[in-house]
């Protein structure tokens, strides 16, 4: 049985797609076979960086509700092989049960689905999480990312899979003007050790020069993820 990773986190726009995508051709190049699973619906992004945007027609409340062939929801990213791409939305009319048995029923055909969830807190996690499987909980390091952080790690502590802060965003110039903090004091509030910090870059995720095709990681953002996706497998 594959393995389930979820990205989450409290405050919007702190970097779970990327992260997900990131963790995804990582796990990817490392031999995994993998699934990126985008629940945020109309309002997904992971296609974009993946620049598959144009082919993706089919998703998983087509397969539950009308019936169409699994298969044809899940897109091979071209330029990573042994990643395939695949959407949902957890506001459709799908109930979350119907859709927890489906990622289930994939487990048997990939090493690791990582789930790229919406915004917040989400029911869908409780009944689909073991405890190998892990929650990643994206914060930037200032106090309004961290706050709602805090308010879900608490929930998702209750899980039985294990809960790891990735700290995305860090900038040094921030830090020293005390506006963000050091990922030695994100350790200390949130009580446990951070993965990352990710530093806050102007060119992450370095789109292919004829802007066509999945955005890439830089050898330095490779570096990153690795040493994340090292301490998760
Ligand atoms: N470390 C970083 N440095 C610079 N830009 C980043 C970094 N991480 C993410 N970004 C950029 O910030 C924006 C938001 O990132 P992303 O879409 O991954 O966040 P999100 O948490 O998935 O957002 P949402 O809550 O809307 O789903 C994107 O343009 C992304 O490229
Ligand atoms: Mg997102």
């Amino acid at each position: 049985m594959g393995k389930i990773w979820m990205i989450a986190s409290g405050s919007g726009g702190s970097g779970k797609s990327s992260i997900a995508v990131g963790l995804a051709q990582t796990a990817a190049g490392s031999g995994r076979k993998t699934l990126l699973l985008d629940t945020a619906g109309p309002f997904r992004t992971c296609d974009l960086f993946l620049g598959i945007q144009s082919v993706v027609t089919v998703d998983l409340t087509d397969v539950l509700v009308d019936h169409v062939q699994i298969n044809a929801a899940l897109y091979p990213v071209p330029g990573f092989p042994g990643l395939d791409y695949a959407c949902t939305s957890l506001m459709s009319c799908v109930p979350l049960d119907d859709l927890s048995s489906l990622i289930l029923a994939l487990q048997g055909k990939y090493d690791l689905i990582l789930l790229d969830l919406p915004t917040g807190s989400n029911p869908f996690s409780v009944s689909l999480m073991q405890r190998e499987d892990r929650i990643i909980l994206v914060t930037r390091p200032d106090p309004f990312s961290l706050r709602p952080c805090e308010s879900l790690f608490q929930q998702y502590r209750a899980l039985p899979a294990e809960v790891f802060p990735v700290v995305n965003f860090e900038d040094h110039a921030l830090i020293r003007k005390k506006v963000q903090y050091d990922a030695n004091t994100m350790s200390l509030l949130l009580d446990c050790p951070v993965l990352g910090p990710i530093p806050r870059t102007s060119d992450f995720f370095t789109l292919k020069a004829n802007g066509e095709g999945a955005a890439s990681l830089s050898w330095k953002e490779q570096r990153i993820f690795r040493r994340i996706y090292g301490e998760l497998a």
